[in-house]
């Protein structure tokens, strides 16, 4: 392994399965997993609590004093909002799409990539979000493109839904995934797009664990290679 920290970073639209295969993958590596959605995620529920997700200006200004932590407890990420846990709130599905809009805001994603560069700073990293390979961490050891079919998507997204208690109708499910998948894609600050020089994989076909597998060939290559430059 190399001496100079590795960093994995792993973009790609809404549930294709990015934290699931990145938290598995940083554990087979021993490295920190960062979900950066969480982060767009908390803000958007603290937009969503102002009642102002739509108000650009707002949403600009806010963000530069809202109080945002990212813990580890017991190697799990939390997210706090001015010291409320709100890990398991900000998985609501309405969070979601305030997630994708409060995003698409410039200052937003300044303030998100600089914590998040800050928190992943000197350590092995494994990231997931929308802009890591292009933006947060240009210059990563690898970087995954992972996508699946929408319909795909859709289906593991319910699953995930029904087995947290919160069950939504399929076709629901799809038809939000494909808008945030075009407000993601569209915006003009950093949109979803993959970068250059990233591998992709397409996770419609495979198992967890052959999606695990395969990624983990791909980082145990790439760092190795890192480490002979
Ligand atoms: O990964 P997720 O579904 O939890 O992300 C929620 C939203 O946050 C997503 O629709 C777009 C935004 N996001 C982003 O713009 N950049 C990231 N690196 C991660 C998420």
């Amino acid at each position: 392994m190399s001496e100079k920290p590795f960093s994995i970073a792993i973009d790609g639209p809404a549930g294709a399965g990015k934290s699931t295969m990145a938290k598995a993958l940083a554990k087979e590596l021993g490295a920190m997993y960062l979900d950066t959605g969480a982060m767009y995620r908390a803000f958007g529920l603290y937009m969503l609590r102002k009642n102002a997700v739509n108000d650009k200006a707002a949403v600009a200004r806010d963000v530069e004093d809202v109080d945002i932590d990212v813990r580890f407890v017991d190697g799990a990420q939390r997210l706090y909002l001015s010291g409320e846990d709100v890990t398991s709130a900000i998985r609501e599905p309405e969070v979601s799409m305030a997630a994708s809009t409060v995003s698409a805001v410039p200052e937003v994603r300044e303030r998100m990539v600089a914590l998040q560069r800050k928190i992943a700073e000197g350590q092995n990293v494994v990231m997931d979000g929308r802009d890591i390979g292009t933006k947060v961490l240009p210059g990563a050891t690898l970087k995954i493109y992972l996508t699946a079919s929408a319909e795909e998507r859709a289906r593991r997204r319910c699953a995930e839904l029904a087995e947290k208690g919160m069950p939504e109708p399929y076709e629901q499910v799809l038809q939000d995934m494909i808008r945030r998948d075009y407000q993601d894609t569209h915006r003009a600050a950093s949109p979803l797009q993959p970068a250059e020089d990233s591998v992709h994989v397409d996770s419609s076909k495979l198992t967890i664990e052959e999606t695990v597998t395969l990624m983990k060939k791909l980082a145990v290559e790439a760092i190795s290679r890192a480490a002979d430059r």
